[in-house]
């Protein structure tokens, strides 16, 4: 059997692509007996230094040609707009009954419900495997193995610039802005697009896609709260590592009483925890289901040869002839779940009181969290010689509260002459 593919999009993932076809392609055919051809191949840039032969492929500079003028049972959509041009290009090719892959997750999270739908109506595949944790295969995992567990709760690192950010300020003491430069050299993000990764927009739009294979919700990419790593210090990664803590850009999605919750946003997480100890550019996803207590994956989030990975697997999974749907479910039978309020959200916090070092502070402090119910876990205080005269920094850690309770009592103490820092509050990932 031959499959004709097209390819929109010759970045890294696209030219290691080409690159594994080409070098793999007799072993597929041993172990598959399908041959992948790829027909037609479409980019920015013709004259662009690539690690292939561009010669030896034909070439269209509108990606819409690929479908257009050319045979084609798969298009691979590896352009990565959120809408435009990838938008238009996946919408022709489902509807004219062309299977496609596509490794964009912003355009799935925010118009895969429209684009599902197309796919389902024109009975071809829309199959995704390389937009979430790049070579991991979360969605297989989800769509084909274990879609009858009854799942409880997701949780994840799905962006690997914010890991290595993280892990790395916290590795070599260095702060945030360092850092992220580092990462745009390294290439990891750029500077043109850091806001998506840092600001956790991308692992957002992960989690939308996680959450509707795991509770067949609807694609909303609405659902989530999203808080970014930018104002993380290096103080409260220190501060967390005596603790005995590291601070993790964590995405988690459940079910409650009817609601989703979807909460992407910077976490500590206990050392002793496999999440914490997924440091670099890697991502990890662990589910916990009725069956499973942890099912816990690691892997390489990014990367041209990694997310190759995961589209060769759909171009399998299309041969196969699978009779299973692109979201697993049908999308008549997806729900519609509101939205969790986030004031109801109860978790521990750590909170970074910078303050006056002088007599009745700390009393102020639990007299505050005495009106709002808020218990004390652990108090450390200790001087840093090397700060300032008088200042003194506060480290508190507390049970589950309320995020309402919380803010009243933070409100209080923020308005009191001794605070001098905008109060850092961090919430703690309770497995
Ligand atoms: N910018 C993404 C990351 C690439 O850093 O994980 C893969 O989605």
């Amino acid at each position: 059997m031959k499959m004709n593919i097209c390819i929109a999009g010759l970045g890294n993932v696209g030219s290691h692509l080409v690159n594994s076809i080409k070098k793999n392609n007799e072993f597929f055919k041993n172990k598959t007996s399908i041959s992948f051809n790829i027909t037609g191949v479409s980019a920015k840039d013709f004259k662009k230094k690539r690690i292939f032969d561009i010669s030896e492929y034909q070439w269209f500079d509108n990606p819409l040609d690929l479908i257009n003028e050319n045979r084609c049972n798969v298009l691979i959509e590896l352009i990565g707009n959120e809408k435009g041009i990838s938008f238009e290009l996946v919408k022709k090719s489902l509807e004219k009954k062309i299977h496609v892959i596509t490794a964009n997750k912003a355009l799935l999270a925010k118009h895969g419900f429209e684009l599902f739908e197309i796919a389902e109506k024109n009975n071809v595949l829309l199959l995704f495997e390389a937009a979430v944790a790049g070579g991991i295969p979360i969605i297989k995992t989800l769509k084909n193995n274990i879609f009858l567990d009854n799942i409880k709760k997701i949780s994840g690192i799905l962006n690997g610039t914010t890991n290595y950010i993280l892990s790395t300020m916290q590795q070599e003491n260095m702060d945030f802005e360092q850092v992220l430069n580092i990462a745009i050299d390294k290439g990891y993000t750029s500077a043109s697009e850091a806001e998506l990764d840092i600001g956790g927009f991308d692992s957002a739009h992960k989690l939308t896609l996680l959450a509707s294979l795991a509770f067949g919700s609807n694609i909303d990419f609405e659902n989530n709260y999203i808080t970014g790593i930018s104002n993380i210090s290096i103080l409260d990664i220190m501060n967390s590592d005596k603790l005995g803590y590291k601070i993790k850009l964590i995405s988690e999605a459940y079910l409650s009483n009817k609601k989703i919750y979807c909460v992407t946003e910077p976490k500590l997480v206990k050392k002793d925890k496999p999440l914490a100890n997924v440091d670099g550019v890697l991502n990890a996803v662990d589910i916990e289901s009725d069956h499973l207590k942890s099912l816990f994956l690691e892997g390489e989030g990014a990367g041209g040869r990694a997310t190759a990975s995961s589209i060769i697997s759909d171009l399998y999974e299309i041969s196969s002839n699978s009779n299973i749907k692109s979201l697993g479910y049908r999308i008549k039978n997806l729900k519609n779940y509101n939205k969790f309020n986030i004031d109801d959200i109860e978790s521990s916090y750590y909170l970074r009181f910078i303050t006056k070092d002088v007599t009745g502070v700390l009393s102020k402090i639990t007299s505050s969290f005495k009106d709002s119910f808020i218990s004390v876990e652990k108090i450390l205080q200790i001087p840093d010689n090397n700060n300032k005269k008088n200042v003194i920094p506060i480290i508190i850690t507390t049970h589950k509260i309320k995020k309402t309770k919380l803010l009243q009592a933070i409100k209080q103490i923020e308005d009191q002459e001794f605070i001098l820092e905008k109060i850092s509050i961090i919430p703690i990932h309770n497995n």
